[in-house]
């Protein structure tokens, strides 16, 4: 069975509290910690820099998964990678993805690229052999809370048939709304991350209990 990793995004976290946010993630098994960084030009939202994400990424255990949602990737990257693992950015931003790659890839990070609930599967596919990870979003970026729009989970069926008949090896992450209630449909669908905001940190049971209780719901516990 291909292996289910949860990836809390800090965004719905108490950003007064992140040290404790952080001792939390660990405690419950959190796989990776989603940072979701914005420019408030690629997406109406403001958010972290590579200052913050370098700070956090030092004080946590877990492998840091930052999501550039910013229109000039070229120019931000070798910053964000001194506090990132994986490092992703939008097929949708303003610079040229195969550079964008080649840059992300020369800095020793994982490369993962990103694409938006109305950017058809057909955009990304020629870029797949040289990622790592492919995120497939499933609200519009910006804001966390939003409800998923399920209906996209079909292009993550279309990206693991792809991977699957091309023999590569690659992660798919969905993000966007994910729950308990709609987690295992995107396990069937062929996702290997999940990124969670507000059912992680929002929760009646706390961080701990919604990342096992996630964790169940995937199947992998
Ligand atoms: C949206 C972000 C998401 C989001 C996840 O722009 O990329 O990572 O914060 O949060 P929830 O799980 O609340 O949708
Ligand atoms: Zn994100």
């Amino acid at each position: 069975m291909r292996s289910v990793k949860i990836a809390p995004s800090i965004l719905s976290a108490d950003l007064t509290n992140l040290g404790e946010a952080i001792r939390l993630l660990e405690k419950g098994g959190a796989d990776m910690v989603h940072l979701d960084v914005m420019d408030g030009h690629f997406v109406p939202n403001i958010t972290f820099g590579p200052a913050f994400a370098k700070q956090l990424k030092a004080m946590c255990s877990l492998p840091f998964d930052t999501h550039l949602m910013i229109s000039h990737p070229m120019k931000y990257a070798e910053e964000f990678a001194k506090g990132s693992d994986w490092l992703t950015f939008h097929i949708e931003c303003e610079d040229d993805p195969h550079e964008v790659i080649d840059l992300i890839r020369g800095l020793g990070v994982k490369v993962g690229m990103s694409i938006n609930p109305h950017t058809p599967f057909s955009e990304v596919a020629p870029f797949m052999a040289k990622l790592d990870l492919l995120v497939v979003m499933t609200v519009e970026p910006g804001f966390g809370g939003q409800s998923c729009m399920e209906q996209h989970f079909a292009k993550i069926t279309e990206a693991r048939k792809y991977a699957e008949a091309n023999d590569l090896d690659i992660e798919i992450e969905v993000d966007g709304g994910i729950c308990e209630t709609n987690v295992k449909e995107a396990v069937d669908a062929g996702a290997s991350i999940f990124v969670a905001g507000s059912a992680v940190f929002k929760g009646k049971r706390g961080v701990v209990g919604e990342i096992r209780a996630l964790k169940a719901a995937a199947g992998s516990e």
